[in-house]
């Protein structure tokens, strides 16, 4: 069968590369597409938020299925517009999208049905902002309402610090996002990363990671859209991953279920793991990036097969996904500058040196030009490996990140730190 893949970020070129593997694909299209998409697709000049032109393309391609790899073509209905003329979508519609599309409709929807999560406000003016900012105790978490980015997300150690933020937020620094702003009671606790694929009555566990959002070693400097990651998170025990099944992702698929807009494709869970037990800090409506790398590196079922019985409504008749016992770990090597503002065009070499250690190399922000490889983004390459251990998988996509000739890139030194520590604790705890 044809495919069309939406997106142009590492994410989707883990896709398109398990998409290729699919013995059920004719022919893989991708838009925008990357170089490294290039080397298991077509690549078609398309933009995602020309509906219209989307579904034009699917009729004359004989699409049977489209695969929406970002959140914003989701929150914008994209999905609604194809499913209309008949294809089958792998991703939800814009109702459902809302749960990564609007902070506050999740918070509500935690509230009604009594899933665990931060303590919140909800404020679309300044004046009230600030006078539910009196309920909270230092640190507090202040977010735009809307999509922005990963960025919208200030976490404020001092009531100056709290009251710049607001200031900020509705400055419109933030655009339409910050048109309201979410105040939270901050959360102490390890960050997961939770993946269920449904069809918005079935719900299939797919997976666990750890994302690294710091741009700087040890956890420090401001957010990113993810600078590494790892999977599984043994950190989510099969116990806690039952409550997170309970608790958030059933109550959640149902309520979707029961207003008549159900939930289809990946619903992502973002954790804290508190001494309570785990609590929703988001939801998001598409995969993590680099968390897909690493998902699809581990994944040892046809992914096709089940992006289609997810889009056809028969993932109860599906067969069920599997994971290899092996762990994987991916590091992103981003343009210098990022997250603020990243160099573009530095020049990137040692790719298949890097793949001759034994890991895959997903681009996640590059570009041609003549026939050089440039950046052409903040996250550049997420160098990916397998392993029997997560430090394995370490070794391996470091060795790797080390034959990368990529003089404007920098990347983290320490990903998968939380899950080495605890498996020489382990150790330790085993040895005395
Ligand atoms: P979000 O965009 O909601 O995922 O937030 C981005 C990051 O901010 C999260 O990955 C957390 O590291 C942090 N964060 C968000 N909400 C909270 C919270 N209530 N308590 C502590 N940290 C938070
Ligand atoms: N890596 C975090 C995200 O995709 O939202």
């Amino acid at each position: 069968m044809n495919v069309l893949l939406l997106g142009s970020g590492g994410r989707e070129h883990a896709l398109a590369w398990k998409l290729a593997q699919s013995p059920l694909l004719t022919r893989l299209f991708a838009a925008p597409g990357n170089p490294g998409i290039a080397e298991h697709a077509e690549i078609v000049a398309l933009d995602a938020s020309d509906h219209r032109a989307v579904v034009d393309f699917c009729r004359r391609h004989s699409i049977e299925l489209v695969v929406i790899g970002p959140e914003a073509p989701l929150v914008d209905g994209l999905a609604d517009n194809l499913r209309t003329m008949g294809a089958a979508v792998f991703g939800p519609n814009r109702a459902p999208a809302q749960l990564e599309g609007s902070k506050g409709y999740t918070k509500e929807l935690c509230a009604r049905y009594g899933i665990p999560t931060a303590r919140y406000a909800r404020a679309s003016d300044r004046l009230a902002a600030e006078a539910a900012l009196g309920d909270f105790p230092l640190p507090v978490v202040i977010k735009a309402d809307g999509l922005a980015a990963g960025k919208g997300v200030i976490i404020a150690a001092t009531p100056e610090e709290a009251q710049a933020a607001l200031g900020e937020m509705f400055d419109g620094s933030f655009g339409s996002a910050g048109a309201a702003v979410v105040i939270e009671e901050f959360l102490e606790g390890e960050e997961a990363s939770f993946f269920a694929l449904t069809d918005g009555e079935t719900i299939l566990p797919f997976g666990t990671a750890q994302d690294h959002k710091r741009v700087g070693d040890g956890d420090t400097g401001p957010n990113t859209g993810g600078m590494g990651a790892y999977s599984p998170a043994s950190i989510v025990t099969p116990e806690i991953a039952g409550r997170v099944m309970a608790e958030m992702v059933e109550p959640t698929v149902r309520a979707q279920a029961e207003r008549g807009a159900p939930f289809s494709g990946i619903l992502y869970a973002g954790l804290m793991l508190t001494a309570e037990g785990p609590k929703l800090i988001e939801y998001n409506v598409r995969f993590g990036d680099p968390e897909c790398e690493v998902l699809m590196m581990r994944l040892e079922s046809d992914l096709l097969a089940l992006m289609l019985a997810t889009a056809r409504g028969r993932l109860a008749e599906a067969e069920p996904p599997r994971f290899s016992d092996d762990a994987a770990l991916t590091v992103v090597m981003a343009a210098r500058g990022y997250p603020v503002t990243p160099e573009k065009g530095g020049a990137i070499g040692g790719i298949a040196e890097a793949e001759a250690e034994g890991a895959k190399v997903f681009h996640a922000g590059t570009a041609l030009s003549g026939d050089r490889l440039v950046a052409n983004g903040g996250r550049v390459l997420a160098v990916t490996a397998r392993g029997a251990s997560v430090a394995e998988a370490r070794d391996r996509a470091y060795a790797a990140v080390d034959r990368i000739d990529f003089p404007t890139g920098f990347c983290r030194r320490d990903i998968g730190w939380r899950e080495i520590a605890r498996g020489k604790a382990g150790q330790r705890g085993v040895s005395s």
